[in-house]
Parts: C-alpha cells; sequence; structure tokens
C-alpha cells in the first residue's frame, strides 16, 4: 500500500479548487456519499467552491448524508459557538442538504452509550465514504487530541490547552472556548475510503511534516493518516508545506 498522496498548491485559493475536484468526483461516482465535514478555516473556500459548482449544475448533492465530526459540549443550540451552527452555515444551507440527511453527534444522556451506538449506526451504513479533515496545531483530527490511538472511538473528550488556545480565534478569547467536547473517533476517520486532508498557513508548516514524515503514534493523532495509504490526499499550500518541501 502506499502512502498519502500530496498535493501541494501556491496558496489557500488553489487549495479549495483542487480539494474540491477531489471531493466532487467522488460525490459523482457515490451519489448517496457519506461525508464528514470539519469546521475550522481552513475548509471553507472549498466548501464555497462545492457550493458554486452546486449552483452551476456541475454537482449534485441530493444524495448526499452528512456526518457531524465534532461538537463542544455545553451549549445551548443556538449558542454562536455551536459547530453544528458553523457546519449549517458553511456546508448544509450552500449545499442544500436537508436536515433528515445529517447524522449529529450526541450531545446528552449517556455518552459512552449514545457514542458506541452512533459509531455502530457508522458501520451499520456501510462507513464513511469522504472525510473533509482539518489539521490541529497539536497533529489532532476533529477532536482526536493527542494522546490519541489509532482505535479511538467516538467520545466525549477534554480539549487540550493547544486547541483551545487556537479555537480562541474563531470566538474572541480563551475564555469563550468551552473545554469538553464530543468527536468522532479516529478508528472511524482512518477506515473512511477517501480522506481529505486540508494544510493551510505557515502556522501548520512543522506539524504537517510531523504528520506526514515523523514516526507514527498517538502523540501526532494525524500521522495515523501514514498507514491509511492511498486512500489519503494532504492538500498543502506553499505557506504550510514550505518553499523548499
Ligand atoms: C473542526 C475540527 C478541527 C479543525 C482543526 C484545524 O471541526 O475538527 O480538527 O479542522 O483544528 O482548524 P483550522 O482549519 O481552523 O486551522
Amino acid at each position: 500500500m502506499s502512502g498519502p498522496r500530496i498535493v501541494i498548491v501556491d496558496d489557500a485559493e488553489e487549495l479549495s479548487r483542487a480539494s474540491a475536484d477531489l471531493v466532487a468526483e467522488t460525490i459523482t461516482r457515490v451519489p448517496a456519499a457519506s461525508v464528514v465535514v470539519a469546521t475550522g478555516r481552513t475548509p471553507m473556500g472549498l466548501y464555497a467552491e462545492l457550493a458554486a459548482r452546486r449552483q452551476a449544475g456541475v454537482i449534485d448533492t441530493d444524495g448526499i448524508t452528512v456526518i457531524q465530526l465534532d461538537e463542544y459540549l455545553g451549549l445551548d443550540a443556538d449558542d454562536r459557538r455551536s459547530l453544528f451552527g458553523w457546519m449549517r452555515r458553511s456546508f448544509l444551507d450552500p449545499l442544500g442538504i436537508r436536515d433528515e440527511r445529517v447524522i449529529r453527534l450526541p450531545l446528552d444522556g449517556d455518552l459512552s452509550e449514545r457514542c458506541a451506538a452512533f459509531d455502530r449506526c457508522l458501520e451499520a451504513r456501510g462507513g464513511i465514504d469522504v472525510a473533509i479533515l482539518g489539521l490541529g496545531a497539536n497533529g489532532h483530527l476533529g477532536f482526536n487530541e493527542p494522546p490519541a490511538d489509532r482505535d479511538a472511538r467516538t467520545r466525549a473528550v477534554d480539549l487540550s490547552v493547544v486547541t483551545i488556545r487556537s479555537n480562541a480565534a474563531y470566538w474572541g478569547e480563551v475564555a469563550d472556548v468551552p473545554t469538553q467536547a464530543v468527536t468522532v473517533g479516529l478508528r472511524a476517520l482512518l477506515s473512511a475510503r477517501t480522506i481529505v486532508l486540508l494544510v493551510s498557513g505557515r502556522g501548520k508548516n512543522e506539524i504537517v511534516h510531523r504528520v506526514i514524515e515523523g514516526p507514527i503514534g498517538p502523540e501526532v493523532p494525524a500521522s495515523f493518516l501514514q498507514e491509511a495509504g492511498d486512500a489519503v490526499t494532504v492538500f498543502a499550500d506553499l505557506a504550510a508545506w514550505g518553499d523548499d518541501g
């Protein structure tokens, strides 16, 4: 099995276009695709590009099912920091995905039982066709914070200090960032048939090289992508990859 495919592009705009080509091709090939959708800043251009292609009639997203990747715990449904709200604004509404085509993470009740049921549901549906992921400054995928094993299940997690600090850029300050979340586990993500990892900006330079070239292990959760072979395409812009990379 070969390793991840690395696509290095000039800038964030090209990152969005090139990754949209792959996602669009997959959705066209698998119209009923199960698609995991990250929030965060990096994939926003990709989502806008997909929405434009749908608007132009180039892709049809009516048949896909969207699977929520992660969500903070302890927020009201209409809280401005809800990651579901972010996903709705950036992906579901622009792509015309109705609520009944969204599989949401459990946020209350017996979370360990309900997260296990979520994983069983994903398996029963045949797993994930496309996972669209960003890369945390600490190497997280979703909110699989280090250390996270390749077998990690969907579960509630404590967010790391690094993640809380970087998420403060979304919401104002560190005190605005919830400290706990639910995330789809690495086990489900790594078994996706297509994994699109988007990496943009100088701040990701060191971590992207650790992910792709460093030792594989729980301290850099995304390093397990090295074992997921050619299912994985990493799109990195020059700022993230480095001119001499
Ligand atoms: C968000 C998520 C996170 C982000 C990652 C990168 O739903 O799962 O793993 O993808 O933290 O965030 P950005 O793109 O803002 O650098």
